[in-house]
Parts: C-alpha cells; structure tokens; sequence
C-alpha cells in the first residue's frame, strides 16, 4: 500500500484500456490490485507495465495462457530489474521470431502465390501446378510449411 498507489479508473486512463480491461486482466491473473478500507481496487504503479506488455502481446496473437506464464515468471516479492524482465520473456523468443516472419511475408508477399488451394493468380500455376503443394499439409503452404521464398 503506497501513496501513489492508482484507482482502477487512473490504471485505465495511464495504460490507454477501457477500466473493462483493467478488470479484466486482473480477472485472468494477470495483474493483482489491493482493497482500501471502503473495498475499493488500488494498483501499484508497477502493474502498468504488466498491462502493456499484456496488451501488446495479445495485439500480437500471444495467447492469455503465454501472457499469463511469462508474467507469472516476473517476481513480485521484490524490486524488478530488466534482467527480471528479460529472464521471463526467454520463452516468448522462438515464438516471436515465427510471428514476427509470418507478419513480415504477410506483409510482403499478399501479391504472390502463398499455396493456398485457390489457383486463383496467374502465378498458381507455376509455382503451385495443380495444387501440388496440397501434399504438404493444409493452409497457406508455402507461408507455414517450410517454403521460405517465393519466386
Ligand atoms: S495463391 Fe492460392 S494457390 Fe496460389
């Protein structure tokens, strides 16, 4: 319990979420408040950054259980340092990196043939004759199953 300890409504306005999502995350164990006398929710100021980090990892895709595993890996018993940070989010780096070129093919590549099943581009053909990239799995096959480059 500090002074500058903040109301659900000031985390809310910091942080840039609706108070539904303050609610929320601390609802999904995500960040932990404590009760005034009068029953009413305060938040140490730290609790900000458990909520950006939450809410720009599920902008992302990371899942609430990944967000809830990393955060848990940050203490709260003591001051939190960057080594703190970064131990926790070791898990999340092979998972990041793989989002991170999916969005970067997504990005790049919307004009090509991703080896889809369409054979809808002039390109198909080519470079997916007859759907032969269907013999490797389902979906966008050459953005997720180990096609790398696209001619
Ligand atoms: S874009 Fe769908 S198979 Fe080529």
């Amino acid at each position: 319990m500090k002074l500058n300890d903040l109301s659900v409504g000031e985390m809310a306005e910091r942080a840039g979420v609706p108070v539904s999502t303050i609610h929320y995350y601390e609802a999904e164990g995500l960040i932990e408040s404590w009760r005034t006398p009068a029953n009413h929710r305060r938040y140490d100021r730290r609790e900000l950054r458990r909520v950006a980090i939450a809410r720009v990892a599920l902008t992302v895709g990371v899942s609430l259980k990944e967000v809830r595993e990393v955060l848990d890996r940050v203490p709260r018993s003591k001051a939190v340092g960057k080594n703190d940070w970064a131990k926790a989010a070791e898990p999340w780096a092979e998972m990041l990196d793989e989002k991170i070129m999916l969005l970067q093919r997504l990005r790049d590549q919307m004009g090509f043939c991703i080896g889809c099943g369409c054979l809808s581009l002039d390109s198909c053909p080519l470079y997916n004759p007859e759907d032969s990239l269907a013999r490797n799995g389902s979906g966008p096959r050459r953005w997720t199953g180990g096609e790398s480059e696209l001619a």
